[in-house]
C-alpha cells in the first residue's frame, strides 16, 4: 500500500514579513511551491528527487536568502551553503561557503553518492567545474543596496536585512530555505540552503549545512532557520531527532526542544515529518515563514502567535 505523501517548506524566520510584501504575497509563494512539489510526490516521485526541486524552486525566488537573493558576507561576496539528507539510508551530504552556482542543493544531492560528502569553498568550487555547471551569479539589486547601505555604515549592524528590510537597523535577521518530504514509499529527505547570515566574517559557517540545521533518520527529518550560532548550539535538528526515535511523537519532542531553545533565548525555527506522517513546527523567532500539504490541505505558520510556539498537522 503506498503511503500518503506529505510535505513541509520553509522560507525562513525573523521578526516581519513587511519587507518581503506581507503575509498575502509571501503565502503565495510559499503555496506555490508547496502544490508543485507535493504534485510530484503524489505522482510517486521520490522523497529525494520531491525535496531537491523543492529547494531549488526557493533558491530561485529572490525574496528568500537562498541561491538567488543570497545576502552579501563582509567582504561583498555571496558563499551559499546547502546540505542534504536521505532519512533511509541516513546519510548527509553538503556544501559550506560555495559561490557562482544557481543551486547549491545541486551539489549536495550530487555528493550524496560520493565517498567524500561535505566539501567547502575550493572543494565545491572544483566540484562545479568538474560538473560543468554554468557559471551564475546569485546578486540581488536589493541585496547589493542593503550591503552599499551598510557599508556606509561601517558595518554597525551584524546581519543583513533578510525578513525585514522595512526595519534593517534594529531587526536580527534568519533566512533559509528548507524543504521535507514523505514520499508513497514512506522513506523521508530534508534539505536546506542558505546564503548565510549577511555581513559575516569569511569563513563563518552555517549550521544548513551541518546535522545541527539538518538532519534526518528513518524515524524523522527537520530543517531548521534562524540564527545559525543558536541552532548550532541546540544541535536542533539532531535533538527533535534523537527524541522521536526514543519514542516522543514528533510534537512532543517540538515542544520539549523548543521549551529548553526559548529557556536559553534561542532565536531560531524547524520544520519536520515523521515516518507516521506527522508534521509539525516550532520557533522561537516571532515569525516562521512555514508552509505544508498533509495530503488533505496545505497550510501555513504565518500567523502563528508571536510568542513561542509550536504546530502540528
Ligand atoms: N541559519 C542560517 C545561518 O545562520 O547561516
Amino acid at each position: 500500500m503506498p503511503v500518503q505523501p506529505k510535505l513541509i517548506i520553509h522560507g525562513g524566520a525573523g521578526s516581519s514579513l513587511q519587507g518581503k510584501g506581507g503575509v498575502a504575497a509571501v503565502r503565495q509563494a510559499l503555496y506555490e511551491v508547496v502544490e508543485d512539489v507535493y504534485q510530484q510526490l503524489a505522482a510517486g516521485v521520490s522523497a529525494e528527487a520531491a525535496v531537491v526541486l523543492g529547494c531549488q524552486l526557493l533558491e530561485d525566488n529572490p525574496r528568500f536568502n537562498a541561491g538567488t537573493g543570497s545576502v552579501l558576507q563582509s567582504d561583498g561576496q555571496i558563499r551559499m551553503s546547502a546540505a542534504l539528507m536521505s532519512g533511509d539510508r541516513q546519510r548527509f551530504s553538503g556544501v559550506i561557503n560555495v559561490a557562482r552556482v544557481q543551486h547549491p542543493i545541486d551539489l549536495a544531492e550530487y555528493l550524496q553518492t560520493s565517498p567524500d560528502r561535505v566539501l567547502s569553498d575550493q572543494g565545491a568550487a572544483e566540484l562545479l567545474r568538474e560538473l560543468q555547471l554554468p557559471v551564475y551569479n546569485p546578486l540581488t539589486e536589493l541585496r547589493l543596496q542593503e550591503w552599499l547601505q551598510e557599508r556606509q555604515q561601517n558595518f554597525s549592524r551584524t546581519m543583513a536585512g533578510v525578513v525585514a528590510e522595512g526595519d534593517v537597523a534594529s531587526e536580527a535577521r534568519r533566512g533559509t530555505i528548507g524543504v521535507v518530504a514523505l514520499d508513497q514509499q514512506g522513506h523521508l529527505t530534508v534539505g536546506t540552503s542558505t546564503g548565510g547570515k549577511g555581513f559575516e566574517r569569511i569563513g563563518r559557517v552555517s549550521d544548513s549545512a551541518m546535522p545541527a540545521g539538518n538532519y534526518a533518520t528513518g524515524e524523522a527529518a527537520i530543517s531548521c532557520t534562524g540564527i545559525g550560532e543558536d541552532i548550532i548550539d541546540e544541535c536542533l535538528a539532531a535533538r527533535i531527532v534523537v527524541r522521536v526515535t526514543d519514542g516522543l511523537s514528533l510534537i512532543q519532542s517540538f515542544e520539549r526542544s523548543f521549551s529548553e531553545a526559548q529557556k536559553r533565548q534561542r532565536d531560531l525555527g524547524a520544520i519536520g515529518i515523521d515516518r507516521t506522517g506527522a508534521i509539525a513546527w516550532g520557533k522561537t523567532s516571532e515569525i516562521l515563514l512555514a508552509a505544508y500539504h498533509d495530503g488533505v490541505q496545505v497550510g501555513d505558520s504565518l500567523e502563528m502567535p508571536v510568542e513561542m510556539g509550536c504546530g502540528f498537522s
